[in-house]
């Protein structure tokens, strides 16, 4: 490890440099092979993937984006149908639900996890109300038990957007292995990242498995044919390759980011402006996101910038508040998420980042508070 002056949100650097030989060992394995599509390497995922999360199938695709869509495809989701998330996500959540000509309906979230708050849920549930995607937010676990408890009783599918929840879990279950389906995303930012696009769905159900496996290879179970309106969301053979050389480290690499968050969590102790995340038990931190209060947030990430430090906003505009929903979601008002998004600031991590590191950020965070 290496104290760095210049310190970016996240440096993949260590990672590539420690696994170079097996990265480069598998990418030559698959030229050598010419099979670049859906091919050896992408099967042994799979079933590496399903152990590892126990679950019944692991269904490699393109991205997190594409596994959320599948997923809704393959639910039967709609005009006319209504799923219900949280507004303070990456798009790609709420994209996927329009997409496929469903309405979000966006619940405001719980502060202290920053994920769907649930006592909020059943007020938001109608006739026309379908599904729920609760996201792991920052790899933080949504209480899946209380979750699932209201999806039952209200006859909901539920879909977990795990993308920022590899190797999370639930009183000891993974994400992604409770609701009908999961999906993940392997962007290579994310904790179990390939080098390009890359994504994954999850479920124990044998008929949702075989419409998610048609629906990513243009509606066919059979070559030419072609049985409905697909979508061509194949997983490539040099990214089920990375990531199968990265799966046996992702336990050790999740431990690493808790140990970091302890860290920071440590050097910002006390400080009235500051709320640091919880850590809670199954959190793998793909993001470590503090609250500053009384604070030009903004502010603070132009004076981080300029020493050099990497802070990121994840999100500054909540989803109801983005122009595409400005006339859909006219009225809806979540005043915690717009809190939120006021007062939220990630802080660089990644496994390997020097404690060294992580007292410059925190000096210059408190400094720049003053
Ligand atoms: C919460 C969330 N959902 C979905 C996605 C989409 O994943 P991908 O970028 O692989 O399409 C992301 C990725 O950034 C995400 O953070």
């Amino acid at each position: 490890m290496s104290v760095q002056t210049q310190i970016p949100i996240l440096d993949l650097k260590p990672q590539v440099e420690a696994l170079w030989p097996e990265l480069t060992a598998a990418l030559e394995k698959v030229l050598k092979s010419t099979s670049f599509i859906l091919g050896p390497e992408e099967q042994l995922l799979e079933k590496e993937l399903a152990a590892k999360l126990g679950v019944k199938h692991a269904i490699g695709c393109n991205s997190g984006t594409d596994a959320l869509y599948i997923a809704l495809r393959a639910l039967n989701l709609g005009p006319g149908d209504e799923v219900i998330t949280s507004s303070f996500t990456f798009f790609a959540t709420a994209e996927a639900i329009s997409h496929v000509g469903a309405t979000p309906v966006f619940v405001d979230i719980q502060a202290d996890s920053m994920n769907l708050d649930l006592s909020k849920i059943e007020a938001a549930i109608t006739p026309r109300t379908k599904a729920i995607i609760p996201v792991h937010l920052f790899g933080r676990p949504v209480d899946l038990d209380g979750l699932m408890a209201i999806a039952k009783k209200h006859g909901l599918k539920v879909v977990e957007d795990c993308a920022q929840s590899f190797g999370a879990t639930w009183n000891g279950t993974q994400t992604g292995v409770t609701g009908e389906i999961g999906c993940f995303s392997f962007f290579p930012t994310k904790n179990l990242g390939a080098y390009g696009d890359a994504g994954l769905m999850t479920t124990n159900d044998d008929v949702l498995a075989d419409t998610m496996r048609m629906l990513r290879v243009h509606g066919s179970r059979r070559r030419y044919y072609n049985e409905c309106v697909g979508y061509n969301s194949r997983l490539d053979e040099m990214q089920a390759a990375i990531l199968r050389v990265k799966l046996p480290h992702i336990d050790r690499w999740n431990e690493a980011r808790r140990a970091v968050a302890q860290r920071y969590n440590e050097l910002f102790q006390g400080h009235a402006r500051i709320i640091t995340p919880e850590t809670v038990s199954g959190h793998v931190f793909h993001q470590f996101t503090l609250r500053v209060l009384d604070t030009d947030r903004d502010a603070l990430q132009a004076r981080l910038a300029e020493q050099g430090i990497g802070a990121m906003i994840y999100y500054p505009v909540p989803c109801h508040k983005l122009k595409l929903y400005e006339e859909s979601h006219k009225g809806v008002v979540l005043p915690v998420t717009e809190r939120l998004a006021r007062e939220v600031i990630s802080l660089p991590i990644w496994p390997e980042i020097a404690p060294e590191s992580q007292a410059l950020v925190a000096k210059a965070v408190v400094e720049a508070l003053g």
